[in-house]
């Protein structure tokens, strides 16, 4: 990882050319993105994207590690940026202490996520001062679906004083860039206006400092839902199934292997008949 840029090199984006990031969860999918992302997230997203969970309440600190140390083996050139999962980090700021450093020193990321805004600016700060890099996630914040109600779209009730007042805490906090998850594209110009940290929109508008999506979704693999803010750049899962929907009626036509698939005799195959 020599070419990576790091926390402070990302944050020195705010206002030039976009940031480019996606998720990965796996080493051939970090490989094929890592000549074309500034950052790579492994996302809390692995939860529902590639284990079928139904929210990512259940993801746990083994499996960020576990695709951390995936996704790592297939990046030299994009940083790599991992999630802190659901009840790791939000008890205590040392607790969350714990958590980032075992994340760092086991995956090798340059820096970690976490959700919240104004009530984590304490546990973010904290972080930083330690030197642990935080980027911060508000806006919807799945990983408070519970309490949200809904995957609905963030800071529109109060005219976004709520989601403004976490960006400004988080920037002051220390965090080198901020996402915004589903908030009016106005409230997002504003934010990514006022505040010196880069903002990576997902779902938020074209003028933030960057803009994230989750992989899966973007290349047609994830397709139990299709949020409004994910466009379809290709339909590989369609096409993997017409694949294996090919094969399977190809091996029951004893069509697959072919004579190419096959490895010839050197010699007629000796030995008593049976
Ligand atoms: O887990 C995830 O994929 C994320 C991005 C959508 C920002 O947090
Ligand atoms: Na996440």
């Amino acid at each position: 990882r020599k070419t990576a840029p790091n926390a402070q090199d990302i944050r020195a984006r705010k206002g030039g050319e976009p940031l480019v990031s996606l998720t990965a969860y796996t080493t051939p999918m970090a490989r094929l993105m890592d000549d074309h992302c500034d950052f790579v997230l492994v996302g809390d997203s692995v939860g529902m994207v590639l284990h079928g969970l139904t929210s990512t309440l259940g993801v746990t600190m083994e499996m960020m590690i576990l695709h951390g140390q995936a996704v790592a083996r297939g990046l030299d050139n994009a940083m790599m940026v991992v999630d802190m999962p659901f009840a790791s980090y939000e008890h205590s700021p040392a607790d969350a202490f714990r958590n980032a450093a075992r994340l760092m020193a086991e995956t090798g990321a340059g820096a970690v996520k976490l959700e919240g805004g104004v009530e984590m600016a304490d546990t973010i700060r904290f972080l930083v001062q330690r030197g642990i890099p935080v980027m911060a996630h508000i806006g919807l914040t799945p990983q408070s679906i519970n309490t949200l109600g809904g995957y609905k779209v963030q800071g529109r009730d109060d005219q976004g004083q709520t989601v403004l007042a976490d960006a400004h805490a988080v920037t002051a906090a220390g965090a080198f860039a901020v996402v915004l998850e589903k908030v009016p594209q106005g409230l997002a110009d504003r934010i990514t206006a006022e505040i010196a940290i880069p903002t990576i929109g997902i779902g938020a508008s074209a003028g933030c400092d960057g803009q994230i999506l989750v992989v899966d979704d973007m290349v047609g693999f994830f397709t139990a839902f299709k949020p409004k803010f994910v466009k379809r750049y290709a339909e590989l899962g369609q096409q993997a199934e017409a694949a294996i929907a090919e094969y399977a009626a190809e091996v029951r036509a004893r069509s697959f292997p072919a004579s190419e698939h096959v490895f010839a005799d050197q010699a007629p195959v000796k030995g008593p008949k049976t």
